[in-house]
């Protein structure tokens, strides 16, 4: 049996649309034109996830430097349904914390999540997050509108390359 391939590749203009059409399928936000133009400059903090050369996810991340702090924000880190349960949000997100631990000035790595999905919660606290607040109304417009902010704490030790720890390819050249 041929061994399913997980790659992440640069967002591009030729493909920006990809990510608008993957980010209204898997989240219930609609991200405003910003958001995108955003995307093409934000190098390895945006990337999409291929399953066999179909674009099946994508992450999104900013530097955020409030609080007195250096912090990466995920924005967004989602994949279609059919394709969870594979391996591709752990490989995304890996991406990030490698990112991350490269960089070696990053306080910590946060989010929101909408404290009904269950799924995500248990996603990221397999990955040592925690919550460490509640937003209340934090959506607008969806129906579920609180969310929790997770958060972990980043070491700065410079750790042994992840990217390839279980047996997929992570490549970060473009794909078009
Ligand atoms: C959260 C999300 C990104 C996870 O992506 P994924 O590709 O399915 O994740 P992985 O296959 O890498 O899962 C890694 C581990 O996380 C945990 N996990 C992931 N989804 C889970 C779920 N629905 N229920 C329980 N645990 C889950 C499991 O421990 C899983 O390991 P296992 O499959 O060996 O048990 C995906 O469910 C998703 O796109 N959700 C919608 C978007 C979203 O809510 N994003 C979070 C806010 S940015």
């Amino acid at each position: 049996m041929t061994r399913s391939r997980i790659e992440l590749g640069d967002v591009t203009p030729h493909n920006i649309k990809l990510l608008k059409k993957l980010n209204t399928v898997v989240f219930p936000i609609t991200y405003n034109d910003k958001f995108y133009v955003d995307a093409l400059y934000a190098g390895e903090l945006v990337k999409l996830a291929y399953y066999n050369d179909i674009v099946v996810g994508a992450v999104c991340c900013r530097i955020d430097t409030t609080e007195n702090k250096r912090r990466l924000y995920i924005m967004t880190l989602g994949c279609l349904l059919p394709y969870r349960r594979l391996g591709i949000g752990t490989i995304m997100f890996l991406h990030v914390l490698n990112y991350v631990e490269n960089d070696g000035n990053f306080d910590s790595i946060f989010l929101h999540v909408q404290i009904n999905n269950d799924g995500a919660l248990e996603f990221y606290k397999k990955f040592g997050f925690e919550i460490v607040e509640t937003h209340k109304h934090y959506y607008k417009c969806i129906e579920s509108t609180d969310a929790f902010v997770l958060e972990k704490t980043v070491t700065n030790e410079k750790p042994p390359d992840h990217a390839h720890s279980n047996g997929h390819t992570e490549k970060a050249e473009k794909k078009t």
